[in-house]
């Protein structure tokens, strides 16, 4: 580590992690729930359990995403972090912000929480993934302009390098599509428009600039790769992905009011959004194949390539099965939409923000060439247990989706099983679905093992 500034984003990367299994809880809580809907009832209904579960992912991959970026844009700019002070207290108002709201939806019935928290003075409240209070997004917004305004000093005053660049174009524009979260109009249409241009502008847009360029920095750490070389990549990769992405979000306005010419634009344009995710395997393994070095940290170069192929699969291949307007007529709304937002979510950016830890996290605590190969070891036991855990959620999801189409919407109406009876017929995808969110938290308790395998090195490091 080359400035001590970069320090303070070990508490975002711990809190991240806690959020994480709190997050996973919550899955698991709902895989049995799908099973037996009494579990946990009056205390935690699935709509709670759901909206707790959803949040937290978002919160978490925030807080990871503020972690990476305190650690990674002051080495890139060569210089301290504009003010660590200011860092700090973004992060306590965050994690008090963040914990608050979870335990007011857990607390209290949610339409008390919205009374409570005042939503008719301006109300935001009811839309999935947007859930929060009205009070709670001011405070989102406050502790985003803190972030960038911190990000941005830093890389004013420093080196201004094309992955810094890259990264603070994808902060800003994740900070500015979050504000139409607090434009709610009447009109159903016009509200899916504006709740879309966060959810969709975030994931199939902004945030791909910020795994880019995460991905990027990893990659010239541990490959040694000449820096022009990484950054010719990343031009494209964002590139395409801004062009794809933006008219791509049209996808989501086949079946919801909008003119007819979005079925073309929305299934032209979307399907061209697999490319940049697929250039960033090409860019991964290549990296990785040209590595002028060889890190001692391997399990970070794991995390790269996995990202990478993970999020592919998800966003790319699981993404493009649904994506043109005919199959998504069937498709809208069934397992195949779960199936697919698992295994992109968790590919792309959960498994970016793991990357960026496995690779600072030993850093931060003295250990530059990477943790012992014990640790990695577990840590890689995590890692593949995770990884084929979320591969066997989404292919029960998948085949749970496909089954569903086919006994609820294929034929034709009277025919046609309704949505409940339907459920019943998918039990035994959804049995598969829990095993395999059992297998993932295994992976996830040995990953979190991994952080106190060599308890000893630490010591010896310190008292060296
Ligand atoms: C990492 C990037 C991505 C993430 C995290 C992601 C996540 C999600 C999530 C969570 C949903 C469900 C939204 C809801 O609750 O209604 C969704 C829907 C959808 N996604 Fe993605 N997505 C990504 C990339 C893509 C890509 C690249 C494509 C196309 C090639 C795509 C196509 C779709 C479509 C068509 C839907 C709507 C499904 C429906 O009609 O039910 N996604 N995505
Ligand atoms: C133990 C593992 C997990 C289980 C059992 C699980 C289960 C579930 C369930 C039952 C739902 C509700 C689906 C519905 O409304 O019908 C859900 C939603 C969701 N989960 Fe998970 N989950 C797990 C892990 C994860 C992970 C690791 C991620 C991402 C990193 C994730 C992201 C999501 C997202 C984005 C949604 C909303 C999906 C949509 O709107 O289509 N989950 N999960
Ligand atoms: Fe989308």
């Amino acid at each position: 580590m080359k400035y001590s500034s970069q320090m303070v984003a070990k508490p975002y990367f711990i809190f991240a992690l806690i959020l994480f299994a709190g997050q996973i809880l919550f899955g698991l809580l709902m895989g049995m729930q799908y099973i037996d809907g009494d579990v946990g009832f009056p205390y935690i209904p699935f709509n709670v359990a759901r909206m707790v579960h959803t949040n937290l992912l978002i919160v978490w991959l925030l807080f990871g995403f503020m972690g990476a970026s305190y650690y990674l844009v002051p080495e890139e700019a060569e210089t301290e972090l504009y003010s660590p002070k200011l860092a700090m207290i973004t992060f306590w108002v965050f994690a008090v912000a963040g914990v608050a709201t979870i335990l007011g939806y857990l607390l209290v019935p949610y339409a008390e929480l919205a009374k409570l928290t005042h939503n008719e003075i301006l109300p935001t409240m009811g839309r999935e993934f947007l859930e929060q209070p009205t009070i709670t997004k001011i405070g989102i917004v406050l502790v985003c302009l803190s972030y960038v305004f911190n990000i941005a000093m830093t890389i004013l005053k420093g080196r201004k390098t094309v992955i810094n660049m890259v990264l603070i174009t994808g902060l800003i524009g994740l900070s500015v599509f979050f504000l139409f979260s607090f434009y709610n109009p009447e009109n159903l249409v016009l509200d899916k428009f504006f709740w879309w241009f966060v959810i969709h502008l975030w994931v199939e847009g902004v945030w791909e600039l910020i795994m880019g360029a995460l991905l990027a920095f990893v990659l010239i750490k541990v490959t040694g790769v000449d820096r022009e070389h990484i950054e010719k990549w990343l031009y494209v990769i964002i590139a395409m992905a801004l062009i794809s992405g933006l008219i791509g979000m049209g996808h989501h306005f086949f079946f919801i009011g909008p003119p007819p010419y979005w079925l073309w634009m929305g299934s032209i344009f979307s399907a061209l959004e697999p490319v940049p995710f697929f250039m960033m395997v090409l860019f991964a393994y290549k990296m990785v194949n040209e590595r002028r070095r060889q890190h001692a940290n391997k399990v970070a170069v794991t995390w790269a390539k996995g990202t990478a192929v993970m999020a592919f699969l998800g966003a790319g291949v699981w993404g493009f099965l649904h994506t043109l307007a005919p199959v998504n007529y069937y498709t809208h709304g069934s397992q195949l939409t779960a199936a697919h937002g698992h295994l992109a979510f968790f590919g792309a950016y959960a498994m970016v923000v793991m990357c960026v830890i496995s690779y600072a996290m030993p850093i931060m605590r003295g250990r530059p060439e990477g943790n012992s190969i014990k640790a990695q070891k577990v840590e890689l036991v995590g890692f593949w247990l995770m990884c084929i855990g979320m591969i066997g959620i989404t292919l029960a999801l998948t085949a749970a989706g496909a089954w569903q189409v086919a006994l609820q919407r294929l034929p034709e109406s009277g025919e046609a099983l309704n949505f409940m009876s339907t459920q019943d017929e998918l039990m035994s995808f959804y049995w598969i679905r829990l095993i395999s969110g059992v297998v993932f938290s295994l992976g996830l308790v040995a990953y979190f093992a991994s952080f106190f395998v060599d308890k000893k090195q630490t010591q010896q490091v310190a008292i060296g």
